[in-house]
């Protein structure tokens, strides 16, 4: 844990759009960016009445003092943040690195795939794979080229990136379950793959891997609350048992995640998120018509 560096909080020092949705802070943080490691993620705060929300450190550098956060604009808090959140600005509240860094080093030949919000969060993991000496298999995948971000970060540290799209207008069309495919086939001697993204890729993932008894490492998204394994929100059930990913993960054996269950719980406050991002987006709608 660390203090804030000033009553503001922490500063945005660069953003970049990657699409209406997708959006990348830079942020202010040397001691977070000292102690990050690959797997990682902070609980954020926007403001004093804002709620806390759990993001993966996508990326981090010790010499610029900053680490690196890759958001999607999907209800009320990630909105504001896009609206919000600009160079200069700051952000109130920042805690972690929270969560167990990745198990990395022995592995050989790894897999490391990130589909949709999983991009971002796989690219520390195949960065510290490649330092600890495995080759490196990134696949990546996108709704259609113009979506495509990071190819370059990737191509930097990975010995193979298969981009995939939807829509196969760049790289092999179709998802990452079929990246994941190829890249076995290529490779049978692969010793790790890693996945990360929406719950019903890693599902995927974890059945592609698991007739050739490959071990597959996924990192859980349930919702969190205090990050701190008190509240029990983030339960999830791993094999016979219970864990919090906020303190026993986020990252799990994919063959032991009960990813119907995760999908269930992902869902139990969906009317009142809902209603918390009508409510705001009226706030905007009544601020912009006074603001004429
Ligand atoms: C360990 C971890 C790492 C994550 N990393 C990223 C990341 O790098 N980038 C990113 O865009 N998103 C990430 N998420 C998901 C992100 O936390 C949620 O999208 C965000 O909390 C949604 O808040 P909201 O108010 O915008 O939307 P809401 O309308 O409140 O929620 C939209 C959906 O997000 C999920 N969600 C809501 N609240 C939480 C919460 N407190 N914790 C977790 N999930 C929640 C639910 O599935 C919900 O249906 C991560 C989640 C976890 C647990
Ligand atoms: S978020 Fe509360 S126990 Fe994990």
């Amino acid at each position: 844990m660390s203090s804030l560096p000033d009553s503001r909080g922490f500063e945005i020092v660069a953003r970049q759009d990657f699409s209406d949705v997708t959006y990348l802070l830079e942020v202010r943080h040397p001691l977070m960016a000292k102690a990050a490691r690959a797997g990682q993620f902070v609980i954020v705060m926007l403001h004093d009445h804002g709620e806390r929300i759990p993001l993966t450190i996508a990326d981090f550098d010790r010499e610029r003092g900053t680490i690196t956060l890759v958001i999607q604009a999907v209800g009320k808090t990630t909105r504001e943040m896009q609206q919000v959140c600009k160079v200069g600005t700051h952000l109130l509240a920042l805690a972690g690195p929270m969560g167990e860094p990745s198990h990395i080093g022995g592995q050989r030949r790894v897999v490391c795939v990130g589909g949709g919000l999983g991009v971002a969060p796989i690219y520390p993991q195949a960065r510290a794979y490649k330092e600890a000496g495995a080759r490196v298999t990134a696949v990546v995948g996108f709704r259609t080229k113009d979506l495509v971000f990071w190819e370059d970060k990737f191509r930097a540290c990975c010995d193979e990136v298969i981009v995939c799209t939807d829509d196969g207008s760049a790289g092999l069309k179709g998802n990452v379950v079929e990246g994941l495919r190829q890249a076995i086939a290529a490779q049978p001697d692969t010793d790790e793959v890693v996945a990360i993204g929406p719950p019903v890729m890693m599902k995927a993932c974890a059945e592609a891997t698991r007739p050739h008894g490959i071990k597959t490492v996924v990192s859980l998204n349930p919702i969190m609350v205090d990050g701190t394994g008190m509240c029990g929100g983030c339960r999830v059930k791993i094999g016979t048992g219970i864990k919090f990913a906020c303190v026993d993960g986020p990252d799990f054996d994919a063959h032991q995640v009960d990813f119907d269950d995760l999908m269930v719980r992902l869902k139990r406050f969906a009317v009142a998120e809902k209603a918390a991002l009508d409510r705001y987006e009226e706030h905007c709608r009544i601020g912009r018509k006074a603001d004429r």
